[in-house]
């Protein structure tokens, strides 16, 4: 796709009619030029429909109209819903279309998503995802379209969370005198919620019980949690170290600390969890990693400007 839209419509923003950018660390929406006024209500916000209704069976059906909100409307909102989702700015770019998938699991990581973004049922009950695999793979980049599209195209609500980012968040609510739960509430109530970097920590008592508890509270409220981690969701534990060979529980801690296994890293409650809570996708440990290849993978198009057209 070039920078003319291919119905004729904007070149900007290839008919989106918003934008996603680079914002400091944040992704950042904003209104493209062609849209922001608005041609179908004239900026009022909100147009009379024509509905039909029995009143009264004497009377039969009668045709009345009334003030609905405009599209225009919707979009406000969303682009405004879209800047509290919390993306990281370096993933401004991401969408679905721009995913080069070099191994046939990370095509199956890109299907999965997509998947779920375009078949999502706002009424019903969603299952999410886990997407696992090495730096650089795309992971982030999958949750950014998805969340994306959801937020923009969909309506939902959403949020983003880097794991660590919310630890320490909970620790200076902690400090400020709020509970923990405090600092949770909102993120367990929230549509869809994605929390990256599934696993990383130094594993304490504190991290773990976050953890559970945002998790068993989402669970309950049968919301939807995505999720991205760079530990194995292999069953079979790879290390070559025996597990009866340790010397003191100290050297069994640190073990736990090496790990690549998620399950180990997050506990088997949490983990079966997520068995329940979403469908698991695997990226191969040799898959390319972009930060590193991507010059060489695709020198022309997806990461020019931050300033690219919205996901879809
Ligand atoms: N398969 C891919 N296709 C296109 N870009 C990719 C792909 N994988 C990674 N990238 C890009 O490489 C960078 C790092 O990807 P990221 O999603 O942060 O990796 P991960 O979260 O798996 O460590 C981002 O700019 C991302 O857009
Ligand atoms: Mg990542
Ligand atoms: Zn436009
Ligand atoms: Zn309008």
């Amino acid at each position: 796709m070039g920078t003319k839209g291919s119905d004729g419509g904007c070149g900007v923003c290839g008919g989106r009619t918003y934008l996603i950018e680079r914002q400091g660390d944040l992704a950042h929406a904003r209104i493209c030029e062609c849209s922001v006024k608005c041609t179908v209500c004239g900026g009022r916000g909100h147009n009379l429909v024509e509905q039909e209704a029995t009143f009264s069976k004497k009377v039969g059906p009668r045709k009345y109209e009334v003030l609905a909100p405009c599209s225009c409307t919707l979009r406000v909102r969303r682009v405004a819903r879209y800047n509290e989702v919390g993306l990281p700015g370096v993933l401004a770019h991401a969408n679905f279309d721009n995913f080069i998938p070099a191994k046939t699991q990370q095509d199956r990581a890109r299907s999965v998503a997509m998947h779920f973004a375009h078949h999502y049922d706002k009424k019903g009950a969603n299952k999410g995802f886990v997407l696992s695999g090495p730096v650089g793979t795309g992971k982030t980049h999958l949750l950014a379209a998805t969340l994306a599209h959801l937020v923009l195209e969909v309506g939902v609500e959403a949020r983003y969370v880097e794991i660590s980012l919310l630890y320490a968040t909970i620790r200076r609510g902690f400090q400020e005198g709020k509970s923990g739960g405090e600092i949770i509430g909102p993120l367990s109530e929230v549509e869809v919620l994605a929390i990256d970097e599934l696993g990383k920590g130094r594993g304490s008592q504190f991290e773990m019980e976050t953890m559970d508890e945002l998790i068993a509270r989402r669970y309950n409220a049968h919301r939807t949690t995505l999720f991205a981690t760079n530990y194995s969701l292999e069953p079979e534990r790879k290390s070559t170290r025996a597990v009866s060979g340790y010397h003191s529980t100290e050297d069994a801690k640190n073990s736990l600390r090496d790990t690549e296994l998620l399950r180990e890293r997050v506990g088997e409650r949490i983990y079966s969890r997520l068995c329940e809570m979403c469908t698991f996708v695997e990226m191969p440990k040799d898959a390319p990693d972009h930060r590193r290849t991507r010059h060489e993978l695709e020198p022309r198009a997806h990461h020019a400007p931050a300033k690219m057209r919205a996901t879809r």
